[in-house]
């Protein structure tokens, strides 16, 4: 659509004289508080009315005070909560006939015609349920005098939007539900916590996680803490299983580990669909092993704390995404789900996306566990596929023969999540029969020689702020020389001047690859780095802070609050590159580095002929980066025209279009102009006027 067209069609796009319900329903997930304020937010701005539902489909039949209209401030401070503040249930009255013709009444009484029900596929199928009941209901209010044929004709047509609120992350069609990072983060800070007792006491621990019939927590945590072994039920464990198990157990003690680590999902099963508990697990270890073993079963604290800031923001972007979804709707307009796409939120008919997602349930009811991991989508397979490659080791004899040796270095300010990264990367070379190198301290190490040969517990590297590291280009092809040093695996933005260097030093002619590992997030050719556990601790600190950027701002804040609020300085600084990589961070640091290992093991052998290896194509010295759903190797050269050298960042940043949503959203005046989901271009909103919007304030 032109954009004139575009701006013409959209001018008019306003909530004005529309009523907007929202709910909480099912299981609770952290983050739908921060979609209830999105959702209430979004919708005054745009000039509608919106009313909180509380305790959910309940709140709905009974109506009374459980329906109200929401108001700017009723929405504030509830960004960090977790839960939800307007309750939810697990509601049997709505899934009557006559549950539902009192919900229908209670809304045409308020006018109300907009639902945005936010939880998992029960929920959302319920309400696609009574959309397409809505017109009947109508007519049976109507017969029994409980509303007049006007109303009826007025609010003829329900709209229903959803959000999936879970921490399960089992629904088809999104790449993540609200509450699962954070979810994580509790299983993650539980399984770190755990495992510095069962160091203590030379224990085997078996950890049971939530997801009902899904297996994502268990399967990214295992991925994310290292655990021994992992029981999802989308990938039964084939038989013989318990004697595998106890083997891989009774190895990694025999490799000096003093613990063991296994994760259950609930809802694991076995290839005859029995269900796998956590105590049939520690009982075959105790009865086989012998070992000292203990179950914790994680329960209702992975739904409880604090949202993540993953789950703050994708909250927020499914809320707003979700008023425009409903303001668009006309008499005949399916229900939609919005769902996140890469980075992308989007929109997709919900009942489409709830069949898919039962017939993950229905293929393994039916045992075809491979077909249940494809339908649980591309992240999920390559999840189980990255685990297996790395839980997993090789005896010796295995291995693959290699004569390549390959160098990984860290280079630049540390961030959180390099670790997993760097573990990755040997692992995996390792397996691939290849030697792997440790080069400390970056490219000075490098220089001075600091290279050492890794062997399966990875050495830590230390990292080096690199000073102009084009200088040390010749100390390093001299000791390339004695290394033979096959390929380079690093993390940071000096591939291209050693991209550049190979006209000047045939030995840097090898497959180089780049990580992107920084907490600013800002290397041309990837959406996403290391930088997901800078933003959980900048939460920490920023509840009731105002962040300051510059002394002058401070001034400013102090002058002008003088007797109104005070004004401290709070400069994050270092603490934003320490402490624990978050869930997501290990995860795709893990993911990310095995993928390069498997690439320069392609391109190792590509580049082999007559007893060296020789490489100076373009396409062989790669950043590997994620682009929407996708990890992609990109050509470093390619990626200089995308790069501001000056202000070394990418010449676009996709996040930047969040600035206006979530300007909106923490009050500021400022017009709206472009849709997250991008299926609106220049959505030039018909605002309350500036006076009514304004004193909502
Ligand atoms: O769907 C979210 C979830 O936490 C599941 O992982 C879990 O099996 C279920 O809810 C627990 O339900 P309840 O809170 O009703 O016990």
């Amino acid at each position: 659509m032109a954009q004139t067209d575009n701006k013409k069609f959209f001018e008019n796009l306003t909530g004005a004289g529309k009523a907007i319900a929202v709910l909480t329903s099912g299981g609770d997930a952290q983050g739908m508080n921060a979609a209830v304020r999105a959702v209430v937010r979004m919708g005054i701005y745009v000039g509608a009315k919106v009313y909180f539902v509380h305790e959910g489909y309940q709140g709905m039949v009974d109506g009374g005070d459980n329906i109200k209209e929401a108001t700017w401030e009723s929405v504030s401070s509830m960004l960090q909560m977790g839960g939800t503040v307007i309750g939810s249930a697990r509601c049997k009255d709505f899934r009557t006939h006559e549950g539902r013709l009192k919900a229908a009444h209670n809304l045409v009484q308020r006018g109300i015609t907009n639902l945005c029900v936010i939880g998992g596929d029960g929920s959302l199928t319920g309400a696609n349920l009574f959309r397409e009941e809505w017109s009947g209901l109508l007519a049976e209010l109507v017969q029994q005098g409980l509303i007049d044929e006007e109303a009826a004709q007025k609010y003829s047509a329900l709209h229903i939007v959803g959000m999936v609120g879970s921490i399960d992350n089992d629904f088809c069609g999104t790449d993540m539900t609200i509450g699962t990072d954070s979810a994580l983060h509790r299983i993650i800070e539980v399984v770190d916590a755990i495992m510095t007792t069962a160091q203590s006491h030379q224990r085997t621990f078996v950890l049971e996680v939530m997801g009902r019939h899904c297996g994502y927590l268990a399967l990214v945590s295992a991925l994310a803490c290292g655990a021994d072994w992992v029981l999802i039920p989308e990938m039964p464990p084939e038989d013989g299983w318990e004697e595998k198990m106890c083997q891989k157990l009774s190895a990694k003690r025999a490799g000096m580990k003093r613990l063991n680590i296994i994760i259950v999902a609930e809802g694991a099963i076995d290839r005859n669909n029995k269900a796998i508990t956590s105590d049939h697990v520690k009982n075959l270890v105790v009865q086989r092993l012998g070992f000292d073993t203990r179950v914790t079963i994680l329960g209702h604290v992975q739904r409880g704390g604090t949202p993540s800031a993953f789950d703050r923001i994708l909250a927020s972007r499914m809320g707003v995404e979700a008023v425009l979804a409903l303001l668009e709707t006309t008499a005949n307009t399916a229900a939609c789900v919005v769902s996140l796409c890469g980075n992308q939120s989007v929109r997709l008919p919900l009942m489409e996306c709830v069949q898919m997602t039962q017939e993950v349930q229905k293929a393994m009811d039916e045992k075809r566990f491979e077909e249940a991991v494809r339908l649980r989508g591309r992240s999920f397979e390559n999840n189980l596929k990255t685990y297996k490659l790395l839980a997993h080791r090789k005896p010796e004899s295995e291995l693959p023969h290699s004569n390549f040796n390959v160098a990984v270095l860290n280079v630049g300010a540390p961030a959180a999540g390099m670790n997993a990264a760097v573990r990755s990367a040997v692992r995996v070379g390792i397996s691939e029969g290849h030697k792997m190198f440790a080069v400390s301290d970056g490219f000075e190490g490098f220089r001075k020689g600091q290279v050492n040969i890794y062997f399966y517990i990875p050495i830590l590297i230390t990292v080096q702020q690199v000073l102009n590291s084009v200088a040390y280009m010749g100390d390093i092809q001299e000791l390339q020389m004695d290394n033979i040093t096959h390929a380079i695996l690093l993390e940071k933005e000096c591939l291209l001047q050693l991209c550049e260097a190979r006209s000047s030093y045939e030995e840097f002619c090898i497959p180089l690859c780049m990580l992107p590992a920084t907490i600013s997030n800002n290397v041309p050719g990837t959406n996403l780095k290391h930088t997901h556990s800078t933003c959980h601790s900048f939460l920490g600190m920023t509840q009731r802070y105002l962040v300051i950027k510059t002394d002058f701002i401070y001034q400013l804040y102090s002058e002008e609050g003088k007797g109104v609020f005070d004004c401290r300085k709070n400069v994050l600084g270092h603490m934003q590159q320490g402490g624990a990589p978050s869930p997501f961070d290990r995860n795709f640091g893990t993911k990310i580095a095995a993928k390069a290992m498997q690439w320069i093991t392609k391109k190792l052998n590509e580049s082999y002929r007559k007893g060296r290896v020789f490489a100076n194509t373009e396409d062989s010295a790669c950043l590997l980066g994620m682009r929407q759903r996708a990890m992609v190797f990109q050509p470093v050269v390619q990626l200089k025209d995308k790069t501001d050298f000056v202000h070394r960042i990418p010449k676009e940043q996709w996040w930047l279009k969040l600035r206006p949503l979530m300007k909106i959203l923490a009050k500021y005046k400022i017009s709206y102009d472009v849709s997250d989901s991008g299926q609106l271009e220049h959505v030039v909103l018909n605002r309350p006027k500036e006076s009514e919007a304004m004193a909502a304030i």
